[in-house]
């Protein structure tokens, strides 16, 4: 896993890939700032841990760093910097990234943190969520694999609906990994449509909706 930040979406696939019996097990957290809440979180449940420097530039590095846990599957969670494009080949389809929205809205260089959460609230748009997708050489824009909406509500900031959004990220997060090493990391592995139980439905009634207009 690669994560530049607090960890909580690592957190969340160590609380859910606890068991011996587990589908996927999370062998090594790497990340380019020394002082991440995910490497601490990884410490803590007993994972290695590594850091690179800071602008993640050096793919022969890293690419022995990840031969040498012998790595399956790649999960960026709140990780900022571009991977190198030689990683990105030499795991094309093993890469999974979550992006706190609904690709391709509300993605690409720049769009990370609560700027995403910003410009959702600027666009107006009623409906946000996550994105679990395929990592490829342009950011935020791999083959998506799994998505779920979030509802905005009105009075939202960027820090609340933030935090809708984190929640989603944590279930989904698990479940398509989950999914990704059942199937032998075949990257035609679809979710449930189903698979959170119900989607929310941000405007159960129109008329009421039209009326907040
Ligand atoms: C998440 O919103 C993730 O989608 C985004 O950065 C945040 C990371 O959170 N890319 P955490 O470090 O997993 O807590």
């Amino acid at each position: 896993m690669l994560a530049s930040g607090h960890g909580s979406n690592l957190q969340a696939l160590l609380d859910a890939f606890r068991e011996p019996a587990a589908p996927a097990r999370i062998a090594l957290v790497v990340s380019n700032k020394p002082a991440a809440g995910a490497l601490e979180r990884a410490r803590h449940a007993g994972v290695a841990t590594a850091t690179i420097p800071e602008d993640g530039r050096d793919a022969d590095a890293l690419l022995a760093l990840l031969a040498r846990h012998d790595i399956a599957l790649v999960v960026l969670a709140g990780y900022l910097k571009r991977v190198p494009d030689r990683v990105v080949a030499a795991y094309r389809g093993r890469m999974l990234n979550v992006h706190p929205a609904l690709l391709p809205c509300f993605g690409g260089a720049g769009m990370y943190g609560r700027r995403v959460h910003e410009a959702v609230l600027a666009s107006g748009a009623r409906i946000t969520g996550v994105t679990v997708h395929l990592v490829d050489e342009q950011y935020d824009h791999g083959r998506i694999l799994a998505q779920w909406p979030v509802p905005v509500h009105a009075g939202d900031t960027a820090e609340t609906l933030a935090a809708r959004v984190l929640e989603t990220e944590h279930r989904l997060l698990p479940a398509v990994v989950g999914a990704f090493a059942r199937c032998g990391g075949e990257p035609r592995c679809f979710l449930a449509a189903d698979a959170l139980g119900p989607a929310p439905s941000p405007q159960p009634d129109f008329a009421d909706a039209l009326t907040t207009l």
